[in-house]
């Protein structure tokens, strides 16, 4: 798939099919996570597979009342390691460390529509509690839970703010080019 329709064919999906996402698709999709760009290169992502019918089950149950996630065969739930980009980046660690995993987590929405797998960035959830039922370290974040799937149903696009009222030029403000 080229990288226009890929970007433009994405959408955020909330109801899956009960179909399993092949272990092979799974790491393609973690492999392109890695190609991501990271201040400084430190890489602090981490991501935890489940697969586990239960541990979804209870997952979804933290994401205040989204009970969708529930139908996804997968989740990969992304944590933030600050400890490297804190020790290198101290004021800026905070914000480094999150969009290094943003751009970790974009990719893994584009490469997973480009294999055909539906998914949704879920950022409303009790860190903590995620945490505390995947044994993560208590020092890092969770920054995305992303269910996966093969959608149940399609998905219209949703209205995107036109380009004319992003844009300035040359300086905040300025919407003609001269
Ligand atoms: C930081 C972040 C947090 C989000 N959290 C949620 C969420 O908790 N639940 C949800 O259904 N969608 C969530 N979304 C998805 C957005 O609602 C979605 O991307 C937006 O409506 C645009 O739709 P699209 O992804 O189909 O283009 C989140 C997206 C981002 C970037």
């Amino acid at each position: 798939m080229n990288i226009d329709r890929c970007i433009k064919t994405r959408r955020s999906i909330r109801k899956f099919l009960d179909k399993r996402i092949s272990d092979e698709k799974i790491a393609d999709i973690l492999d392109s996570a890695r190609y991501a760009p990271s201040a400084g290169n430190i890489q602090n992502w981490k991501f935890i597979i489940v697969r586990n019918k239960k541990t979804i089950e209870k997952l979804a149950n933290l994401c205040a009342d989204q009970v969708w996630v529930e139908t996804a065969t997968v989740l990969i739930v992304v944590c933030n390691d600050q400890s490297e980009v804190k020790r290198m980046y101290k004021k800026r660690a905070e914000l480094f460390s999150t969009q290094n995993c943003a751009a970790a987590i974009q990719n893994i929405l584009l490469k997973a529509n480009s294999l055909g797998i539906a998914s949704c960035w879920v950022g409303v959830y009790n860190g903590d509690r995620v945490k505390a039922e995947l044994k993560v370290p208590v020092e890092l974040k969770i920054d995305a839970i992303i269910p996966l799937g093969y959608a149940a149903r399609e998905q219209e696009p949703v209205k995107r703010i036109d380009l004319e009222n992003l844009v300035f030029f040359e300086e905040w403000g300025q919407k003609e080019k001269d």
